[in-house]
């Protein structure tokens, strides 16, 4: 049966009005500029200036820390825009390999308008053993925006943030603590940093300098018994005794720390949102050697690369001397999202991929082994 449309008044004004869109759309074209539309807008420009992707960073000093501390000073082509608490990627070529690792930024966000960014770095690892012995000042690095939101979100977090912070795990901290003090930001931090023993305790002077009514530190030694510090490890039973009222938990330390304040954190029924935690990046993993072959994919190019069962995926493109994009190396960034043709590989740890990511073959090679010959197409950096 035929479909019986019901006239009504105002589907006839409609009728009208589309019947006049064709001859109204024509005569909006003629009277239009004939001038091209421009190739970049201001704003475009602006961003380009604020977050350029990569720029170069030139060491300015070096300063130990501790016995296996030590803080590389850089100065910025531009200012470097980053909330306190973010990290960023440092790069450079080391023999054949083109090598990058995320560090937190230990300097204060306002450092960055002068064009200088620090970061704290423990000796551990092949990128941090190369800044350790290697870097000196004058050395040319490639530096990535700043990235991670290891920050603190007025609209989410508590007025009062839990610090806990383990060995090196202390260098986001310093940065909010400085932000703090300087008024960047607006919220009460107590920190409670774990370190091995005295010696170990990075920043000793800075914080105890910017202890206030809003910022205090309360020191944990491990191996220590000492007038002036707590012992032992950063427990529920610890953090009762300096901490009340709502806050958020923010954690930045080895693996083995976070398993065990989640323990002592189940004390305090707080909402997930109410933890943050810091990522690490993926090491390798313990498995006997084995070799495999990757061929990898980038633009019109094609390489065949070797990459050892233990390390991953992106490592084993470093080795090769490829340009591959990498930011956060702990799965979270997704900056390093390579289509995997074939081949198999194991995830270190959580599968942090999108859904659509992994139903549609998509990997994080940041955080992926090859169990096998793999064939990837990776983006360019
Ligand atoms: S580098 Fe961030 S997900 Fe791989």
């Amino acid at each position: 049966m035929p479909y019986v449309f019901k006239k009504q008044i105002f589907g006839f004004m409609d009728l009208l009005r589309f019947k006049k869109m064709v001859p109204k759309r024509r005569r909006k074209l003629a009277e239009g500029s004939a001038a091209p539309l421009p190739e970049t807008y201001r704003v475009n420009e602006t961003a380009k200036i604020l977050h350029p992707g990569f720029q170069r960073a030139v060491l300015v000093s070096v300063k130990e820390e501790t016995a296996d501390t030590k803080t590389f000073t850089f100065q910025t082509e531009r200012p470097f825009y980053f909330r306190a608490g973010q990290y960023a990627t440092l790069g450079c070529g080391v023999e054949k390999s083109v090598l990058s690792r995320p560090y937190s930024i230990s300097s204060a966000p306002e450092d960055a308008l002068k064009r200088k960014v620090s970061f704290t770095v423990k000796k551990a690892g092949f990128f941090s053993g190369y800044l350790f012995d290697e870097a000196k000042e004058g050395d040319v690095f490639t530096l990535g925006d700043p990235s991670g939101d290891f920050c603190y979100e007025p609209l989410k977090d508590a007025k009062h943030v839990v610090a806990l912070a383990g060995g090196s795990g202390i260098t986001p901290f310093y940065s909010m603590a400085q932000a703090i003090a300087d008024g960047t930001e607006d919220f009460r931090l107590t920190i409670f940093y774990g370190a091995n023993t005295e010696k170990d305790i990075i920043f000793r002077s800075e914080l105890d300098k910017l202890a206030s009514e809003k910022i205090r530190v309360i020191y944990v030694l491990s191996d220590e018994e000492k007038e002036g510090f707590e012992h032992g490890f950063i427990g529920a039973e610890l953090i009762q005794k300096y901490v009340s009222g709502d806050f958020t938990v923010m954690m930045c330390g080895p693996q083995a720390m976070y398993a065990y304040a989640d323990g002592q954190l189940a004390a305090f029924s707080l909402p997930l949102r109410r933890v943050k935690k810091e990522a690490n990046c993926v090491g390798v993993r313990d498995v006997k050697p084995q070799t495999f072959t990757l061929t990898v994919h980038i633009g019109f190019e094609t390489f065949s690369v070797p990459a050892d069962a233990r390390e991953t995926v992106l490592t084993a493109m470093e080795r090769a001397g490829l340009r591959v994009p990498a930011k956060c190396r702990a799965g979270g960034c997704g900056f390093c999202h390579s289509k995997l043709v074939s081949g198999k590989f194991s995830l270190a740890g959580a599968d942090k991929r999108r859904l659509a990511d992994a139903k549609f073959g998509y990997i994080h090679p940041c955080c992926s082994y090859p169990d096998s010959d793999m064939e990837l197409i990776v983006p360019k950096a």
